[in-house]
């Protein structure tokens, strides 16, 4: 909390300071409580994963908090606080946890399978969608997270997602807008090729879909930038917390 509340984003010119309370005061409650959850959720992959996979979860790692980001941007967005901001945050973050147990698993194939880009729309790609949905799906419900989290895990692939919860649908869209993020113009990363992966082939036109049933066509373009505006923070939380 200390190192987030005197970082550059956080603290911009303003003096350090040393006092957590202090730093929950700079950084508001919404921050803390993001920060705290993405902590216990980096300390699950640091156990989780090998030395040599380091650097690929790392980078999953911090495509997942832009996932995060995104979907709460979104849920701010609806008026009808259909979904809760950090339900639709904690969502984000955990929806391809199955992709991380495959590696786990399987270290080396998965690894080359990620590294090579997914090889979308082959045999290999509708196996891996099949199993790090179920594979995920399993685990949050283990683990006894709430359904809706599990639930999104499950059905973020599904051809029939805008039938299925809000939540989904949020984090659908939200997985698809990573490189609209990293390539906006408010968008401040120092390194946005370490983040530029995505489990899912080019958008479609289930993306206009998505936005039409959340009724946020229009706002695409604001929604994305005040991401790419958090993109200093994002960092700084991916490298605070790293791996
Ligand atoms: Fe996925
Ligand atoms: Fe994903």
């Amino acid at each position: 909390m200390l190192g987030l509340a005197n970082s550059v984003a956080f603290a911009g010119s303003a003096k350090p300071i040393f006092k957590v309370s202090e730093a929950i005061v700079r950084l508001g409650a919404d921050t803390v409580l993001t920060a705290a959850f993405s902590q216990l959720t980096a300390q699950w992959l640091r156990g989780a994963c090998k030395q040599s996979e380091r650097s690929l979860i790392h980078a999953l790692w911090l495509e997942y908090l832009v996932t995060a980001h995104c979907a709460a941007e979104i849920a701010r967005r609806l008026s009808d606080e259909e979904v809760e901001v950090s339900l639709a945050y904690a969502a984000g973050l955990l929806h391809d946890v199955g992709t991380i147990a495959l590696i786990c698993a399987q270290p080396e194939p998965m690894s080359r399978f990620v590294r090579s880009g997914y090889d979308f729309g082959s045999p290999l790609y509708a196996g891996f969608v099949r199993a790090h949905t179920r594979l995920g799906g399993a685990l949050l419900h283990r683990w006894r997270t709430p359904s809706e989290i599990a639930t999104v895990a499950v059905c973020h692939h599904s051809k029939s997602v805008l039938s299925e919860s809000a939540a989904s649908i949020i984090v659908f869209l939200a997985d698809h807008l990573h490189g609209a993020v990293l390539d906006h113009d408010r968008a401040g990363f120092e390194n946005p090729e370490a983040c530029r992966s995505g489990c899912f082939g080019d958008a479609t036109q289930m993306i206009m879909a998505a936005l039409a049933a959340l009724g946020i066509a229009d706002d695409l373009d604001v929604l994305v930038g005040r991401v790419a505006a958090e993109s200093r923070s994002i960092e700084m939380l991916g490298t605070v917390i790293h791996l």
